[in-house]
């Protein structure tokens, strides 16, 4: 176990906001995290991964926890399935990596999304027409009332678009240790989403789907590793089917997706729309590729990313009548 006090955050989070935090603790195991919530039972305490899906708004007068344990173990197989163990702080890229390297299909649409594996289950991460749910089969968290271990079936945790029962009824109630995935061996494969399927050759392999994800992520999305962003900023909103007519009476070239619960239209489109593509506010900007995504061109500080979403949601509310809800958690 590792505790630090007083220090900057700026490498914890992909934003890249120069922040501080009072305490930061890393724990290898879930005795570790036993005693850190007993020992810290009295200040505030925040889980993060990488935290790749928040923006620090100010230092943090509590304590931060991650997980360092980031094992792997497969737990069960039937002839055409293999059940996965990941452990919470396993970068879901190295997973998702090996289980294309065993031929395993179920998470290579995810290939690339920064983030480790506990916090995908959270945020129940999504791309390419498949989401972090559609192969989870159970999740192991640590209950921090009885400081017990448990397990979550997959109705237990409420899954929603970039939603969960971890964001919700159960916040700061369980504490994710490991999360169960159902990888198949035959070919299950999305590719319907966008231009995927054009970007791959007959039958293919876990490892080509995840090589063309990552292909189609490079030229949309902004490496984390060299412009500071939390990926979509926004969600883009399911609207009633009438709210999507009028929209459509004024709007015809609007693209828009049917769902099961309304049609969903793309943030980014509306973003466009309201003339938000060069926006900026000190060093935060719009992406230029994806204007869902807000970048850190540098030194942006939180006022400079809040003051540009809200600028944003401001222009699409004028504009459409459309309230964007935002993907990316303030802290
Ligand atoms: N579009 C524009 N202008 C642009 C870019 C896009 O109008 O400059 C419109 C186009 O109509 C395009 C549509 O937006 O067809 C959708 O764009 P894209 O396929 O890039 O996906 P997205 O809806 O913007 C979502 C997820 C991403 C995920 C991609 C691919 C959300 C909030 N975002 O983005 O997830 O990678 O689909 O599945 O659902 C994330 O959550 O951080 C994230 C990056």
């Amino acid at each position: 176990m590792q505790i630090q006090e007083n220090i900057s955050l700026l490498p914890h989070n992909t934003f890249r906001m120069d922040v501080r935090a009072r305490y930061w603790a890393e724990y290898g195991s879930t005795d570790e995290l036993r005693d850190l919530l007993q020992r810290f039972a009295d200040i505030p305490k925040l889980f993060i991964g990488q935290g790749s899906n928040l923006l620090f708004t100010k230092d943090y007068d509590g304590i931060i926890l991650h997980s360092s344990m980031a094992r792997a173990r497969a737990v069960n197989e039937t002839r055409d399935e293999v059940y996965i163990e990941a452990q919470s702080g396993l970068v879901l890229d190295q997973l998702i990596e090996q289980l294309c390297d065993m031929n395993l299909y179920g998470l290579e649409n995810l290939s690339h999304i920064p983030g480790e594996t506990g916090a995908a289950a959270v945020q129940n991460v999504g791309a390419y027409g498949t989401e972090a749910k559609d192969a989870i089969s159970e999740v192991q968290a640590l209950d921090t009332t009885t400081l017990q271990p448990c397990t979550l079936t997959h109705a237990d945790c409420h899954f929603g678009y970039r939603d969960s029962v971890f964001k919700h009824e159960a916040a700061g109630r369980y504490v994710i240790t490991s999360v169960t995935f159902r990888l198949s061996k035959q070919a299950v494969c999305h590719l319907d989403y966008g231009n995927l399927r054009e970007a791959l050759p007959a039958n293919p392999t876990p490892t080509d789907i995840r090589n063309a994800v990552i292909r189609i992520r490079q030229s949309k999305l902004p490496e984390v590793s060299q412009t500071g962003s939390a990926g979509s900023f926004f969600k883009n909103p399911v609207v009633a089917q009438e709210t999507a007519d009028t929209l459509l009476s004024k709007h015809p070239a609007m693209p828009y997706y049917k769902q099961t619960d309304g049609i969903k239209i793309p943030a980014a489109w509306l973003i466009e729309q309201a003339g938000c593509k060069r926006l900026t506010a000190g060093d935060a900007g719009v992406y230029e590729h994806q204007p869902l995504v807000i970048v850190n061109r540098g030194n942006a500080t939180p006022d400079n990313v809040m003051r540009l979403a809200q600028m944003i949601q401001e222009r699409v509310e004028e504009q459409f009548g459309i309230s964007l809800q935002r993907e990316v958690i303030y802290i």
